[in-house]
């Protein structure tokens, strides 16, 4: 069968994964097409990349473009999930490397992350921006985590004997720089068990969408000052592809669920 064939029996993908620092590609998925998306808020982040994670189709997108080059700030969210959007996606699962607060998220540690608090500014976070023919949407939120899909995660990861150390609360900041540690002290008093940078706007355009969407945390380092003046930069290098070994065990344990489940 020429690769066309293949690709029109093929069931399509209706789970998107997206990767980020320590995921910019993702060795298990066997890449069959590649798009080069366009949006009406321009191209995504890189070519999504259309595939096979053993039997279950799904999708790779590098939210920081091939190389690793976009910042946080720079991102366009708004053609990243509109264009998983477009190519039939339903379900995103976002990978987001993260300094852990609470004691229970050490690094090398996943979290399933269940709210959020955004401290990000100046993105474009809104498809109701007030352009022509866009809609007013005010989209609830109090649950910016699909928590149908979180259940297939935390179930898949118990089944599976992978260890997630928790759930919790990501505070999402606006980087690239990391953050002082009166900034993290302020954060944690907020309620936030975690630090990232890319978390919004994306979880909130995924809502916009009607996508499902939810987050693999990993914990690379302990954010600044919460375990003292240790060197972040040497806690990340040490503690990354551990956290990153459980992110794909987990992927592949839930991937098929999720497909199959369309949660
Ligand atoms: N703060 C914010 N974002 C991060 C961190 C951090 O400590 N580590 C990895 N991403």
């Amino acid at each position: 069968m020429n690769e066309q064939g293949a690709n029109t029996q093929r069931a399509a993908a209706r789970v998107a994964v997206i990767g980020g620092t320590g995921m910019n590609q993702w060795p298990g998925l066997q890449v069959i097409a590649q798009h080069a998306a366009q949006t009406p808020y321009g191209a995504p982040s890189a070519p999504l990349l259309d595939g096979m994670l053993d039997a279950t189709p799904a999708i790779f997108l590098a939210r920081h473009g091939e190389g690793h080059k976009i910042p946080p700030h720079a991102i366009n969210y708004r053609a990243n999930l509109r264009a998983l959007a477009d190519a039939g996606v339903r379900s995103v699962i976002a990978i987001a490397a993260v300094g852990g607060i609470a004691d229970w998220f050490a690094p090398g540690e996943i979290a399933i992350p269940y709210d959020l608090i955004d401290y990000t500014w100046g993105r474009e976070h809104t498809y109701s921006d007030g352009s022509e023919g866009a809609p007013l949407d005010h989209v609830e939120f109090t649950q910016p985590y699909a928590p149908a899909l979180r259940s297939v995660l935390l179930d898949t990861a118990r089944a599976s004997a992978t260890r997630i150390a928790g759930q919790g609360v990501m505070a999402v900041t606006q980087g690239p720089r990391l953050e002082s540690a009166a900034e993290v002290r302020r954060m944690q008093r907020d309620g936030a068990d975690m630090i990232g940078m890319t978390g919004m706007p994306e979880a909130a355009l995924a809502r916009e969408l009607g996508l499902n969407y939810a987050c693999i945390a990993v914990s690379v380092n302990w954010a600044a000052g919460v375990k003292g003046l240790g060197n972040i930069h040497a806690e990340i290098e040490q503690s990354i592809e551990n956290g990153m070994s459980k992110v794909r065990a987990l992927l592949t344990a839930a991937l098929p669920e999720i497909h199959s489940e369309s949660v």
